[in-house]
């Protein structure tokens, strides 16, 4: 373990940096006695916001937090970083079609993953939040070849996650501590699979616990997967706090290791997995990790419903990627 970490976020201008710095500099992401220090980017119009997010995190006076730098140059942001966090993307403009976002987030990407290869600690750890995460974090993972292994690079379906054991334990009206092991399968989209048929809440089968099972084979999913949309059609904003919570867990777990006997979701690396997803794609799975190295879970029963969604969302990460010219 190093004495200082450093820990670069992009789009940290943005709603998710927001709630997410103060959180990195408390400690809730890396631990409560590891120093961190910070490299913020953003672009360049976005410079006095920077500036002013800076000043509110000294003004916090945290203990654990060091140097906070703040830039528009990614060689900058991203030199010697040794975990990187990358919610800075192109936002999808009315009348845009998703194949021109996928396209414009792409040449960030790839610029990114060019220089986080070039810069950044040979151990760097990336996440990416930036949609369409797990496409951007194969283009990513595409331009960093040969200098950060593919499997140092992984994308956010944590926050999904979350909304499922949120939903699991309403439902069994248990707290949310006592539910593990949901999964979230395949793309963070509307295509995402969340399964619950290896949950637990204290133990017991979930589906045993919530007793409900017409709930978990029919409402569920969708409120799982439209939960985005209905949080921006009420706040008018997209989700931030929340992914600011998923984002802390999803480094916590990786680089501190997941609780014994429970897993994660995370889109990682789909090169060797026993689920037949095709190789070469950023697909979630349930994954353990210890010391930041993730290892998906082999074993999990997968239903016939599921494995037939699983399909579907492995079909739009293939577009994706054709389109995406990977
Ligand atoms: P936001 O629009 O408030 O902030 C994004 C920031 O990125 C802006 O400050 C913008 O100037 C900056 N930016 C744009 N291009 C950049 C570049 N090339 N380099 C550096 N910074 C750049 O958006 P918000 O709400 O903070 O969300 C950020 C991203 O995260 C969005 O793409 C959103 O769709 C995605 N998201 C993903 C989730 C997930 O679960 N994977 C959950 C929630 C949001």
């Amino acid at each position: 373990t190093k004495e200082v970490l450093r820990v670069a976020v992009t789009g940290a201008a943005g709603q998710i940096g927001y709630s997410l710095l103060p959180l990195i500099a408390r400690g809730n992401m890396l631990g409560a006695t590891q120093r961190v220090e910070l490299r913020l980017l953003d672009i360049e119009p976005a410079q006095k916001v920077l500036e002013g997010v800076r000043f509110e995190l000294q003004d916090c006076a945290f203990p654990l937090l060091g140097d906070v730098v703040i830039t528009h140059e990614p060689q900058v942001a991203f030199d010697g970083a040794d975990v990187a966090i990358l919610c800075g993307a192109f936002p999808r403009k009315p009348g845009m079609e998703r194949k021109d976002l996928l396209l414009t987030n792409a040449k960030i990407f790839s610029e990114q993953g060019r220089i986080i290869g070039d810069v950044a600690s040979p151990h760097c750890r990336v996440l990416v939040v930036g949609n369409p995460a797990n496409t951007n974090a194969l283009i990513l993972a595409t331009a960093a070849k040969g200098k950060i292994p593919a499997d140092q690079i992984t994308a956010l379906t944590r926050l999904d996650h979350n909304r499922a054991i949120a939903q699991v334990a309403l439902k069994a009206g248990a707290p949310v501590a006592s539910v593990s092991n949901v999964i979230i399968w395949g793309n963070h989209s509307g295509t995402q699979v969340p399964d619950v048929n290896s949950a637990v809440v204290n133990g017991q089968p979930a589906r045993q616990a919530a007793n409900d099972d017409a709930f978990f084979d029919g409402d569920f999913l969708g409120l799982v997967q439209q939960r985005g949309a209905e949080v921006m059609k009420l706040r008018g904003l997209s989700s931030a706090a929340s992914a600011a919570k998923a984002i802390v867990d999803h480094v916590h777990d990786w680089i501190l290791g997941t609780a014994p006997g429970t897993f994660v979701s995370m889109a990682v690396i789909s090169d060797i997995n026993s689920y037949k997803v095709p190789a070469g794609l950023m697909y979630s799975f349930p994954v353990q990790c210890s010391a930041g190295t993730w290892t998906i879970v082999d074993g999990v029963t997968v239903s016939p419903k599921v494995q037939e969604l699983m399909e579907a969302t492995t079909a739009e990460l293939l577009e994706e990627r054709s389109q995406a010219g990977i």
